[in-house]
């Protein structure tokens, strides 16, 4: 069997998705949980960008040594030298150049000849090649590329040094049968094309990210390039673990492995979705809520007899277990780090002392806890370790008779506890207004959903709220068995992003 290269861009185009930007202790997060899951290649970022995203790229490549760690550089001889600069520590590094092709973005955006274009992608693969040997190069826009000049410019960067050539679909354009036609005609009409790895890199404008990528592998593509929960620009990229489980799943059409560990693939997108608050949706596959619920009554009558009337994989493949916590209010600090280890999260000692100070609050409220719950909780904890303001207090009154009134204390960033009170709308109009007389940033909320963890009365519900400064938008989420109170938690968690994006910048 094959080997197919998971190139993982959760980090990078997965952070181009709107309202999804990230500080530098949540991207290592990330890293380390990607390395977790075995991908073969992390772009962990785009260092020419903003020195944040340099420190960031830094960081990872220093601390999470399993995989490849790659930086994205577009094709200007400073970002190449950003690239090396955040990479050079990595065990194994990659710089990841690339320059649009496709005639619409040349004459368009760029304002250059063809030529220009084809020397300045060659010379910048040079530039790389002169700092390390494991270089990429994409022609962005590959598949609105005239073929005759796409075949050139791939001839010369692997001349030039490229040992991978991606292949992207940056638009979401293509459909499979187009898509492999154009993969041949690279084998075909590019000379030195096998002193490269083919990879490809698609978009999901018209749906068709995860098809596009497995069709490109009968035709002699290596390398996929994709993101958690297909997160990434407009509609996302492929998703990696609808790849790697169809891989997996269909092994009897594709002769292909990965070496992703598929039990981690559940904690992954729990993670990136509690971390960037990019909700994912109920029906997804594989890691939707309903991926594996069955509903109709013949579907649960066929279950019961037999798991595989309907159900295509197993759910423990990909690290969904429903246990439920046998631990309550009196079980012991050793116990419930334990079953967090179980799940997945060794915590340090910090971490855990947090956290388990919140599950005994939660267990005075929940009777059940399920995994699920303990997973919320831990994100919550998580996400409280990098604030600028904490919520300390929160507390709102409101009826049909009333006008909604909430106070609110909050830890600044100087340590001292301030508080403040509002009226509003409504309750959570109180409550933003409050956190704003007290936090002081503009801004306008955009967007507010609520979602219950688990079923029932006493369920933790989940806050996801988007709010907009100027130009960009910044994603909030907070959790509890109060939904004031995860309200609350949201704000601050944007704010906090808004507050860091305001001191990088
Ligand atoms: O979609 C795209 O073309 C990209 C490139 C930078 C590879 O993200
Ligand atoms: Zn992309």
């Amino acid at each position: 069997m094959d080997k197919v290269i998971i190139f993982d861009t959760t980090l990078r185009d997965g952070e181009q998705s709107s309202g999804a930007a990230l500080n530098i202790d949540e991207k290592l997060e990330i890293a380390r949980q990607l390395e977790k899951l075995k991908v073969d290649v992390i772009e962990a970022g785009f260092p020419v960008a903003s020195p944040g995203d340099l420190e960031a790229v830094r960081r990872i490549s220093q601390e999470v040594r399993g995989p490849t760690i790659c930086a994205l550089a577009h094709a200007q001889p400073e970002a190449v030298d950003d690239a090396w600069e955040a990479v050079k520590l990595a065990r194994s590094p990659r710089i990841h150049v690339f320059l649009s092709s496709s005639e619409i973005h040349i004459s368009h955006q760029l304002k250059k000849s063809r030529s220009q274009v084809l020397m300045l992608s060659r010379d910048m693969v040079a530039r790389a090649k002169g700092y390390l040997e494991d270089v990429e190069f994409s022609p962005m826009d590959a598949t609105r590329t005239d073929r005759e000049f796409l075949y050139s410019i791939i001839e010369a960067v692997i001349n030039a040094g490229a040992t991978t050539v991606n292949i992207p679909d940056t638009v979401g354009y293509t459909i499979p049968r187009e898509f492999c036609d154009l993969i041949d005609g690279i084998f075909k009409n590019v000379p030195n094309i096998s002193k490269a790895v083919v990879s490809v890199h698609c978009h999901n404008d018209l749906g068709l990210a995860v098809a596009n990528s497995l069709a490109s592998l009968d035709h002699g593509v290596r390398q996929i390039e994709c993101t958690v929960n297909g997160i990434g620009e407009r509609a996302g990229n492929a998703s990696l673990e609808e790849i790697v489980m169809a891989l997996r799943t269909r092994s009897d059409l594709f002769d292909y492995t990965t070496g992703v560990d598929t039990t981690q693939i559940n904690k992954t997108s729990r993670m990136v979705s509690d971390i960037t608050g990019m909700y994912v949706q109920p029906n997804k596959a594989i890691v939707g809520r309903n991926a594996f619920r069955h509903e109709s009554g013949i579907h649960q009558d066929g279950i019961l007899k037999e798991r595989t009337t309907y159900e295509i994989m197993d759910p423990r493949d990909v690290g969904r277990t429903d246990s439920v916590l046998t631990l309550g209010k009196l079980s012991g600090r050793a116990a419930f780090k334990d079953r967090l280890k179980e799940l997945g999260y060794p915590l340090t000692d910090q971490e855990l002392k947090r956290a388990f100070t919140a599950f005994k609050e939660l267990a005075d409220k929940k009777k059940v806890i399920k995994d699920r719950d303990l997973e919320a909780l831990v994100a919550e904890e998580l996400r409280t370790f990098s604030e600028t303001y904490h919520l300390e207090q929160v507390q709102v009154s409101c009826g049909d008779h009333s006008v909604p009134t909430a106070s609110v204390k909050l830890t600044g960033p100087d340590g001292k506890v301030i508080a403040d009170a509002a009226l509003g709308d409504g309750p959570v109009d109180a409550v933003y207004k409050a956190i704003n007389r007290l936090v002081g940033v503009p801004n306008e909320l955009i967007e507010f959903s609520v979602e219950s963890v688990t079923e029932g009365i006493d369920a933790i519900g989940e806050v996801t709220i988007r709010i907009q400064s100027g130009e960009k938008i910044y994603t909030g989420r907070g959790a509890s068995t109060d939904i004031m109170v995860a309200s609350a938690k949201a704000y601050i968690n944007a704010l906090n992003r808004l507050l860091a994006a305001m001191e990088r910048e």
